[in-house]
């Protein structure tokens, strides 16, 4: 059933043909919308033994290069311009707000609960959803296993952010395609951005390019075999009153090696109730953020573009000096 003509394509196929970049088209140079202005061109932790098996991470890895090597035409029947469309493949973050497009495609699709979404999945390659589907349950008792220790450390038992995180919470699974680039200096793979929800559990392949802001510098995350990197998203850093910082971070591209990535977003019930925890705000800790149900939050992130001021501005409660 693999079709490797443009016949039959309809107008946003046609369009989605155009605008991928990975659709094995030469990009010879980087032009127009994926310039980055000068000056914004180009506490994560980095996890060993974390149960996930490395068998299973390695299918994933190679499944997830298969998917983007595949003619484009295999994948475009996922494109959409609609960013919050639940299986989507697309280019940049969401091209109809970006400003300048970041130098990747994408795949993600939701994955929690399981039996709800693997049939919405792709179907290609053939072993796509079970390869996959390991994976993401392997990756979620990582992330409840975190979310447990990180409840203790805000001096919660256990429980509390599994709770706190409401009856659906959301496992997003994404892969990020960023080929190779004639101009790294102009472009960027990822633009600086923290990560939306509660948690992100980063599997990089072997090329590196993901790098974290600190002290106002940019510093390499080089890739660890069968390591995962974790970041704290904007929710924790809210519940846990600003002490669980959310790293800034971007992906710079490379002229010679297509990169892979792939996060998983872990985040809460789009009607959970966010807001410090009560066990960290005291006097001389007093709350940062007023409290919001999530949906509110992520409102507020469909609607912008790229490079967008951090949407926790937003909550922000100011304190008089
Ligand atoms: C992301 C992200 C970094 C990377 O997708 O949110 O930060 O290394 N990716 O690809
Ligand atoms: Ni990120």
């Amino acid at each position: 059933m693999t079709s490797t003509t443009h016949v039959g394509f309809n107008h946003l196929e046609h369009n989605a043909v155009e605008k991928l970049m990975s659709n094995g088209r030469n990009h010879p140079d980087v032009q127009d919308k994926s310039v980055f202005p000068p000056g914004q061109r180009p506490d994560m932790s980095q996890i060993m033994n974390h149960g996930v098996s490395e068998t299973v991470m390695k299918s994933m890895m190679d499944i997830a290069k298969e998917f983007f090597e595949m003619p484009v035409e295999d994948r475009v029947s996922l494109y959409s311009e609609d960013a919050q469309q639940a299986v989507l493949v697309s280019t940049s973050f969401n091209v109809t707000k970006d400003e300048f497009f970041e130098w990747k495609d994408y795949l993600r699709h939701p994955c929690h609960p399981l039996e709800k979404f693997i049939n919405s999945w792709s179907q290609k390659p053939a072993v796509y959803r079970e390869v996959a589907g390991k994976y993401c349950k392997e990756i979620r008792v990582l992330v409840l296993r975190l979310l447990a220790a990180i409840s203790e450390a805000l001096g919660q038992d256990s429980d509390y952010l599994n709770a706190n995180f409401g009856r659906k919470h959301s496992q997003e699974l994404q892969i990020n395609y960023y080929p190779s680039c004639p101009n790294p200096d102009l472009a960027l793979g990822a633009s600086p951005h923290s990560d939306s929800g509660g948690l992100t559990v980063l599997m990089q392949g072997d090329v590196s390019g993901l790098q974290v802001l600190k002290d106002g510098k940019w510093f390499a995350v080089e890739p660890i075999p069968n390591a995962f990197v974790v970041n704290v998203a904007d929710q924790i850093k809210v519940v846990s009153n600003g002490r669980f910082k959310s790293a800034k971070h971007r992906a710079i591209t490379n002229t010679t090696t297509a990169r892979i990535s792939i996060p998983t977003f872990y985040g809460p019930s789009c009607d959970s109730f966010i807001a410090p925890a009560t066990s960290m705000v005291d006097e001389e800790h007093p709350a940062l953020y007023r409290g919001y149900k999530f949906e509110e939050y992520m409102r507020i992130f469909w609607s912008k573009g790229l490079m967008s001021k951090s949407i926790l501005d937003r909550f922000k409660i100011e304190t008089s000096p």
